[in-house]
């Protein structure tokens, strides 16, 4: 969907993802809120609680970008696929919107600082927490034992289950090791040859997906896999 963005950027030599160039921004920002609503409290001086409601609002202005740019990395690099570090990190930017609008409200209600905004504002800061530390296990991979490379390993990871979705629903009839016929095509090279091998449209995530909605002549049509499934078995595809 967002893939047009990501192939400019590659035009002018950007390969990274998005998301990072600017999550660092809403984390500081909360981080600092935190620390001016703080000293207002041990100083007993307004004025840095006003500079906390002014971050306050500088995050909300930061945030909806940084999950912007996240959705796009998470649907093109990862394929959108619905892992749990990914289901955790929307549940935690949900929270943190929340909690951040609830702390903007408060700040400005009682321009003194409350009780209930260092609790909501306590909520935040571990929704960033939470927020980096997912993130770190997305890019350095769990526990941070691997370094980098993550993306590759997310896509290897969801290409051994599109293998096992090709075993068990399309190895009957195809091979991929090879290109000659078993019941259908041999599909090794799928992706490199450019077209599929007996209907000659181009070959890509698209016309595969059509290919198993409405299969071009005699296979049958597999409505039944899931999006994961789906998504799963084109990454496969894309490596044999
Ligand atoms: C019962 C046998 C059978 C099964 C199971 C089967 N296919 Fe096919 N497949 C065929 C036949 C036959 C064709 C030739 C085109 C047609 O009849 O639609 C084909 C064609 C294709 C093509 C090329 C389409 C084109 O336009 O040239 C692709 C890609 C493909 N299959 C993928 C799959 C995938 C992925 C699965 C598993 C989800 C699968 N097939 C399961 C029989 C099968």
């Amino acid at each position: 969907m967002f893939d047009s963005v990501y192939h400019n950027l590659i035009k002018i030599g950007y390969t990274h993802p998005l998301h990072p160039t600017i999550t660092h921004l809403t984390i500081g920002l909360v981080m600092a809120a935190f620390i001016f609503l703080m000293v207002g409290y041990l100083s007993k001086r307004d004025r840095f609680f006003q500079t906390a409601r002014h971050i306050f609002v500088l995050t909300l202005a930061t945030l909806p970008i940084t999950v912007l740019l996240g959705y796009m990395d998470w649907q093109h690099f990862y394929k959108g696929a619905w892992l749990l570090p990914f289901q955790i990190k929307f549940l935690l930017a949900g929270l943190l919107l929340i909690f951040l609008i609830v702390s903007t409200l408060l700040a400005f209600i009682n321009q003194s600082g409350s009780g209930k905004l260092v609790i909501t504002e306590i909520v935040c800061l571990l929704a960033v927490i939470g927020l980096g530390f997912f993130g770190g296990e997305l890019v350095y991979g769990p526990g941070g034992k691997t370094t980098g490379a993550s993306i590759e390993k997310t896509r290897e990871a969801l290409a051994n289950t599109g293998n096992m979705v090709f075993e068990n629903n399309c190895s009957a009839c195809h091979y991929i090791d090879r290109t000659d016929e078993k019941v259908g095509p041999g599909l090794k090279g799928l992706f490199q040859m450019g077209t599929l091998p007996v209907s000659g449209q181009t070959a890509n995530e698209e016309s595969i997906r059509k290919q198993l909605a409405t299969p071009y002549k005699n296979m049958p049509e597999f409505k039944s896999l899931s999006e994961e499934e789906v998504t799963a078995l084109i990454a496969f595809l894309e490596t044999i």
